[in-house]
């Protein structure tokens, strides 16, 4: 075993050496000290591992030298010395958070001592012990739902980690589905604020007239439809978090007020001229280019320096392909489980598909993929030809070949059209998450026609997930 620094601190020299005999024939090392400010110093010095010391010393008495000494290093054990007359030393040095005490004179207890000290210092490596698998615990389950091994989302993840415990504003940036809520949670549930409230916001779900009073919350009577007073969310997040997503599509006049809450932490609810003050840290997201949108005059520039004290953007799934294979085996593993089917797992050539695609949905589409393979194979293996059109796209040599040739009898023209394009809805379903706007925007369809084709091809039951229904863009968790 690993010799002990043994700390002696004792005014009288007989003591220090008959201690330091005994320590050393025991296997420690020792260092001696004749008063507190010898000690402080020793303390400060060296690693130790148990402090010996008198309470009665002249200067700072033995007792308060183990107060400050905890202070320093909290799991440093030490014995005081008292006398046997004194009983009340002894309950004083138990009170001031030393380990133990030892009457003073000690001859004929030296098993005592020896015993005392060798328990002191176990105390002392069970507690450094422990510590450290606490923080190899800790750093192990932080990220637990975070997966992905790339150095891209690595980057990532240190930052966060050294960001989380600081109270200031961080803007997550990237783009649509790469997991900037993920980042955001994972900031907050590091963070000294983990035990309150995470408030989530989606400025981008709710009208401008709506957003002011949820953000801050409304008097009665302040509006048409204020039948009572309500907190607004700034409030419900005090001394939480506050998650304001897509921030970029936030109104010139309520980024006004925002701008206000972060530089003194204070508003006003709609309708009153009392203010209000909370101690929330902001949490900011958006997939814009909020630089542009400054340019374009949509966006304040004194915001977004608020904003941006920790700017952490999240790579696009494309550059960090190495994450695609664990993801995948993330999202299967849920998802069988979720679904009760008895997936097996994905064939090397499916699987090498996939990592080649450039999802432009990133994570949330490989998600929302898996789920789809998952519940429309049941069991087995996934392979290749499990995989949408535009997966296999490439199986056909060219798009042109994927054009039926007219036989002589003519061709079935309206299925051939409804083949294709329910292909190309799929995919466009399937590029966008399920977002029905954004896909009708890449097919350059109307919203409601899309629907309605969507309805007619019974696309909706082919166990497509749609985003989970929330109230508009309003959680708590
Ligand atoms: N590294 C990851 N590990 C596991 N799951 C992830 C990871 N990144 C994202 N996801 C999952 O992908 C989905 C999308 O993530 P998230 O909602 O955080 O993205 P986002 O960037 O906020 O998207 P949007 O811009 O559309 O709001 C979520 O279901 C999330 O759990
Ligand atoms: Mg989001």
């Amino acid at each position: 075993m690993r010799r002990s620094n043994v700390l002696v601190v004792d005014d009288e020299e007989l003591y220090r050496r008959a201690l330091e005999r005994i320590l050393v024939r025991c296997g420690h090392a020792v260092t001696t000290a004749r008063d507190a400010s010898e000690a402080m110093t020793a303390v400060s010095a060296e690693p130790l591992d148990l402090v010996l010391c008198d309470v009665r010393m002249p200067g700072i008495s033995g007792l308060e030298l183990v107060r400050q000494i905890r202070e320093i290093d909290p799991d440093l054990p030490c014995i005081v010395m008292t006398g046997y007359d004194s009983v009340e030393h002894s309950v004083e040095a138990l009170r001031s958070g030393a380990f133990w005490y030892l009457h003073k004179p000690f001859e004929g207890s030296l098993d005592v001592v020896r015993r005392l000290v060798e328990q002191a210092i176990e105390h002392r490596r069970l507690r450094t012990e422990n510590r450290l698998l606490q923080s190899q615990l800790r750093s192990r389950y932080r990220f637990d739902n975070i997966v992905g091994q790339s150095a891209a989302l690595r980057g990532v993840l240190e930052l966060v980690d050294k960001v989380a415990d600081s109270d200031s504003t961080v803007l997550v940036t990237g783009e649509s589905g790469t997991g900037k809520e993920l980042i955001a949670r994972a900031i907050h549930y590091n963070s000294r604020r983990a035990d309150r409230l995470l408030v989530s916001l989606n400025c981008g779900a709710i009208p401008e007239e709506l957003l002011e009073s949820e953000l801050f919350g409304h008097v009665k009577g302040a509006f048409t439809n204020a039948v009572a007073q309500r907190e607004g969310r700034f409030a419900a997040a005090d001394g939480g978090t506050i998650f304001l997503d897509e921030i970029g599509d936030m109104s010139p006049n309520l980024q006004v007020k925002l701008l206000r809450v972060l530089q003194d932490r204070s508003f006003e609810p709609v309708g009153s001229s009392k203010t209000q003050r909370v101690d929330v840290r902001v949490i900011a997201a958006t997939n814009q280019n909020l630089e542009d949108a400054i340019r374009r005059g949509v966006f304040r520039e004194d915001l977004y320096y608020r904003l941006n004290v920790i700017p952490i953007e999240v790579p696009p799934l494309r550059r960090r392909k190495d994450d695609i294979p664990l993801l995948v085996q993330h999202f299967l593993d849920r998802l069988t489980a979720e679904k009760g089917r008895a997936i097996e797992g994905i064939t090397e050539a499916a699987l090498a598909r996939l990592a080649d695609h450039d999802w432009p949905g990133n994570v949330r589409e490989l998600e929302n993929l898996m789920e789809r393979l998952v519940v429309l194979r049941r069991e087995g293996m996934i392979d290749l030809g499990d995989l949408p059109p535009a997966f296999r796209r490439r199986d056909a040599s060219s798009d042109a070949a994927s054009v039926p040739t007219m036989g002589a009898d003519g061709i079935d023209f309206n299925a051939v059209v409804d083949r294709l394009e329910t292909q190309l809805i799929v995919q466009a379903l399937e590029q966008t998450g399920g977002n029905k706007n954004r896909a009708a925007q890449l097919l350059g369809l109307n919203r409601t026609t899309l629907i309605e084709k969507i309805k007619k091809k019974g696309l909706d039951a082919a166990g497509r997930s749609e985003p989970a229904a929330v109230p508009p863009g309003v959680s708590i968790s």
